[in-house]
């Protein structure tokens, strides 16, 4: 048995959590909106095609802002395609994902669908083939009243009220070769400041997003970050950064450990946008907006799994079964972000339901949750509040990790990893809720933790999940093979806690004041 000390102190915060920090993504993209979120003829279907089973799930993850739409479907949309009387709409090809774009499914659809989810609407605007002018639009369109010829064709398509959008995204990965409409950082940063401007004239409320990079390992990450923030750094309000995780080695132990790799990127980032700051002497804070990030790599690399041959509409493309082990990693990616609550403000799993989602569905059947389902759901339900400073004692191993990019393979230190990961959140009324993932794939750890400066502490919720096979999944047929159980060996004496984690386990407790 290993041994883990944890102090924290309610005085010791590292910040709070914004509610968008638990954010998901739904994408044009396999069945991810079509057969997924929208599907007239499902048998759960409103009147508006929202599956009802799929709106029932999406509650219960919890997600609290949805990225729509796109991802790299973004960087070739014309959004006007998507609005007006549905008949009148295009069918398009999306290069994107070598699809057929039907376009029965557009903005003010996802805006009637996000008051349904109860969620709040995320809007990325397209700067791969269009620029500023196509952007401020649809600004005009979704934000304001009326008067205008953009605002009243919303009144016309039947949206009287603005839809009030807050956040947007400049754009998608213009730093990958695979965007429609890859740019250098210098071209974007150019089209990026020049979309914002033009945005922020028509609604000077909103945020904005610019591009960063699409993950630690593209070649340009760093030098990308320096130009587009001397760019963007004044009529941006946030930076984005992306990640995928993979167990492309089938090497558990460097899987696990692969999310301390978010906590780099987190602090590098951060540390990009503070010296563009001081470059300028300035005060102003980039935040940041983790607006992609999961487990992908199986259905990742193979042509066959991201594309189907013919143009299918809604093709079944990068459905990606998740295994327990997957759900382990994925809960140390949850507390990075928690850990990170200072600066990452919003974050959005991607993506929602079917392709690389928490919730899958069958078109005309049901809908069941995947394992990633549950960490996520704890973390949106449990995890608000002040994220604390944690100080651990922790055995540890040596890890590196492997990340290919193109037909290079790369492995990356991730250093000394502690067995333990684990956030503290303090809640309303002297709350405290821990993430605690055991990364010991053999051995329990106990873990001592010191609450300072908590009242009388006691359990109101203990969960594990765990699962003797990690290549477990969730199916159709067997949809709650993975699910959380009551957490047993829990003792607490006033503000120490001893808590025992089985091996490769991901844990959550919820203690309140007494
Ligand atoms: O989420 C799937 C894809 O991953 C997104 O479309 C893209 O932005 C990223 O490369």
């Amino acid at each position: 048995m290993r041994q883990a000390r944890v102090l924290i102190d309610r005085d010791f915060s590292v910040g709070q959590t914004d509610p968008r920090l638990f954010g998901a993504f739904v994408e044009h993209l396999g069945r991810c909106v079509y057969g997924g979120i929208y599907e007239p003829r499902h048998p759960t279907a409103d009147e508006k095609g929202f599956r009802g089973d799929v709106l029932a799930l999406v509650k219960e993850l919890g997600p609290t802002i949805i990225r729509y739409p796109g991802g790299n479907f973004v960087s070739g949309y014309h959004w006007e395609d998507g609005v007006g009387p549905v008949e009148k709409r295009p069918v398009r090809l999306d290069l994107a994902w070598f699809s057929t774009e039907p376009n029965s499914f557009g903005t003010n659809e996802f805006m009637d669908w996000c008051k349904a989810a109860e969620v709040e609407p995320m809007l990325a605007v397209n700067l791969g083939t269009r620029g500023g002018e196509a952007a401020r639009n649809l600004v005009e369109y979704c934000n304001h009243p009326g008067g205008s010829a953009w605002s009243d064709l919303r009144r016309a398509h039947g949206w009287e009220q603005p839809h009030d959008v807050r956040f947007w995204c400049l754009g998608n990965e213009m730093d990958g070769p695979w965007q429609i409409g890859y740019k250098s950082a210098a071209d974007y940063g150019v089209v990026a400041r020049e979309a914002a401007k033009m945005m922020r004239w028509v609604d000077p409320t909103i945020e904005l997003a610019a591009c960063g990079s699409s993950g630690r390992n593209m070649p340009s990450f760093g030098q990308w970050e320096d130009i587009v923030l001397a760019h963007t750094f004044d009529d941006a309000n946030f930076i984005s950064l992306h990640t995928y995780l993979n167990n492309y080695r089938k090497d558990t132990e460097s899987f696990l450990a692969s999310s301390d790799l978010m906590d780099s990127f987190i602090e590098e980032v951060v540390a990009l946008a503070d010296a563009t700051a001081a470059k300028r002497r300035s005060s102003k804070r980039m935040m940041l907006s983790f607006d992609e990030w999961n487990v992908w790599y199986r259905t990742r690399r193979n042509r066959a799994d991201r594309v189907k041959e013919g143009w299918p509409v809604a093709p079944p493309i990068l459905e990606e079964i998740y295994t327990m082990e997957d759900a382990l990693a994925f809960g140390g990616a949850c507390i990075s972000l928690l850990n990170h609550a200072d600066r990452v403000r919003v974050a959005c799993l991607a993506q929602l339901v079917n392709a690389i989602a928490p919730i899958m569905t069958e078109t005309g059947g049901g809908a069941w949750r995947q394992t990633i389902f549950f960490p996520f759901s704890q973390m949106s339900r449990f995890g608000r509040g002040r994220v604390l400073r944690t100080v651990v004692e922790s055995d540890s191993y040596e890890s590196s990790y492997y990340d290919p990019r193109g037909t290079d393979e790369l492995t990356f230190p991730v250093g000394n990893v502690p067995y333990l990961k684990i956030a503290a959140v303090a809640g309303e009324a002297g709350s405290l809720s821990l993430f605690m993932l055991n990364r010991d794939l053999k051995q329990e750890t106990e873990v001592s933790l010191e609450a300072r400066s908590f009242g009388r502490l006691v359990v109101t919720a203990a969960l594990e999940l765990r699962h003797d096979d990690l290549q477990a999944t969730n199916t159709k047929d067997a949809p709650e093979r993975v699910k959380p159980a009551a957490l047993q060996r829990v003792n607490i004496d006033g503000r120490r806690l001893t808590v025992m984690l089985k091996p490769a386990s991901w844990n959550m407790l919820h203690l309140s004041a007494s």
